[in-house]
C-alpha cells in the first residue's frame, strides 16, 4: 500500500511545539485525523542534509566543565545523573562557539525546533524523563553492552548505560552544538563526579586522587563515542568505520516527530540493532503543528515487517506519552 505523509511540516516545524498547553480534546480530534490518513507514501529514498561526523574528546578535559551551572536529575535508584543548565545556553549564547548558529537562532525565533536546522537537543525532553523512570522501575541491564543514544541531545540515557557498565556507548545527534556544548561536557561532568568520589591519599605512590580522576574519567570516555549529523549519513560513516558494529541497545526519546525522517530512522534500526538487540523508544502520541507521531510511526513499521513494535508503558498525564520497544521479527538478512 502507499504510504504518504501530507503535512507541511517546513513551515509548521517553526512554531514551538512543547505540547504542555495542549488538551486532551485537541489530542483525540488529531488522533482520529491521523488515524483517518489512509494514504501513506514512503516518497524517495531518504537524503544526507547534514553530514555526520565523529567528534573526538578535546585534550583538556576538564575545560569543558569549567565554571558551569550544573542541575541534577535524580530518578529512584538510578544514579543521579548532572547536566548543563538549559537557561544558561541562552544567557550565554552570545560568547559560545556555535558554527552553525542554532543557539542565536533558537532564541531568535523562539523555537525549540527549525527543520533542518535545530532538531531540538539543547532541551531535555519528557521521553527521557519517560525512559528514566521506566528503567527504574522495570530494570534494565547495561554491563558488556554496546548502547546508542540516538538523537540523544543531553545524553542522560547514554550516560545511565555509561555509568551501569555498558561496554560502549554512542552519542548521536543533529546538531553538532549539541553534541559539542552539551552532550559531552555532561558526559564529563558525570564522570567528573564519579572520580571526586575516589578519595585517599597517595603515600603509597599511587597517583594523586585529581591524576586518578581524570583516568577514571578516561577510563569511561575511551567507552564513549560521540557523532553530529543526520542519520543516513550517521549510518554510513559508522558502517565505515567498523561494518560489523551493532548495538544491543538503542535508546531513542522524542525522536518520531517528523514522518519525513522515517525511513532514515528505521534504517539506522534495521542495520545497526544486533539480532537480539532491543530499541526503547519514547513518544507523544502526537506532534502538533509537525504531524508525526507514534500511531504513524506504528503504521510505518509495520509496513515494513521488520520489527516487531511492544507497547511498554503508557502516560496520561497531559498529552498522552508512549514507551514501545522493537525488536526483530525474525534474524536480520
Ligand atoms: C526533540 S529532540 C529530543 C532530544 C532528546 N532525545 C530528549 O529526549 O531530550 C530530537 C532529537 O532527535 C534528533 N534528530 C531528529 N531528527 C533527526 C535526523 N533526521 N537525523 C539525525 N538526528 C535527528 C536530534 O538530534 C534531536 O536532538
Amino acid at each position: 500500500m502507499a504510504f504518504s505523509f501530507n503535512f507541511d511540516i517546513s513551515s509548521q516545524f517553526k512554531q514551538n511545539y512543547n505540547n504542555d498547553t495542549l488538551n486532551e480534546k485537541e489530542e483525540k480530534t488529531n488522533q482520529d485525523t491521523v488515524k483517518n490518513q489512509s494514504q501513506v507514501k514512503e516518497t524517495s529514498a531518504p537524503k544526507k542534509v547534514k553530514e555526520a561526523h565523529e567528534h573526538k574528546h578535546a585534550p583538556d578535559l576538564l575545560s569543558h566543565i569549567e565554571n558551569s551551572v550544573t542541575e541534577t536529575v535524580t530518578v529512584g535508584a538510578l544514579p543521579p545523573l548532572l547536566y548543563l543548565n538549559e537557561s544558561v545556553f541562552e544567557q550565554t549564547a552570545p560568547e559560545r562557539d556555535d558554527a552553525e548558529k542554532v543557539l542565536s537562532q533558537t532564541i531568535t525565533q523562539n523555537s525549540d525546533l527549525i527543520t533542518g536546522v535545530y532538531e531540538g537537543g539543547l532541551k531535555i525532553w519528557e521521553g527521557t524523563h519517560d525512559l528514566l523512570e521506566y528503567v527504574d522501575d522495570e530494570g534494565e541491564t547495561f554491563s558488556g553492552k554496546r548502547v546508542l543514544d540516538l538523537g540523544c541531545g543531553a545524553g542522560l540515557l547514554g550516560i545511565l548505560a555509561l555509568k551501569r557498565g555498558a561496554s560502549k556507548v554512542h552519542f548521536q545527534d543533529y546538531n553538532s552544538t549539541v553534541i559539542e556544548q552539551l552532550t559531552i561536557p555532561n558526559v564529563f561532568l558525570n564522570c567528573e563526579e564519579e572520580g571526586d568520589d575516589e578519595k585517599g591519599g597517595d603515600d603509597d605512590g599511587s597517583p594523586a586522587p585529581k591524576q586518578r580522576s581524570m583516568e577514571k574519567n578516561h577510563a569511561l570516555t575511551d567507552r564513549c563515542s560521540f557523532f553530529s549529523g543526520d542519520w543516513v549519513s550517521f549510518l554510513s560513516l559508522i558502517q565505515s568505520q567498523d561494518p560489523t558494529l551493532k548495538y544491543d541497545l538503542i535508546f531513542t526519546s522524542e525522536t518520531i516527530y517528523n514522518t519525513d525522517y522515517y525511513p532514515s530512522l528505521h534504517d539506522v534500526f534495521h542495520k545497526l540493532l544486533a539480532e537480539h538487540g532491543l530499541v526503547y523508544l519514547a513518544t507523544k502520541s502526537h506532534y502538533f503543528g509537525v504531524g508525526g507521531g507514534l500511531y504513524l510511526f506504528e503504521r510505518f513499521v509495520e509496513e515494513k515487517n521488520v520489527f516487531q513494535i511492544k507497547s511498554l508503558r503508557e502516560l496520561d498525564q497531559g498529552l498522552k506519552r508512549h514507551i514501545v520497544s522493537l525488536r526483530f521479527k525474525k534474524s536480520p538478512s
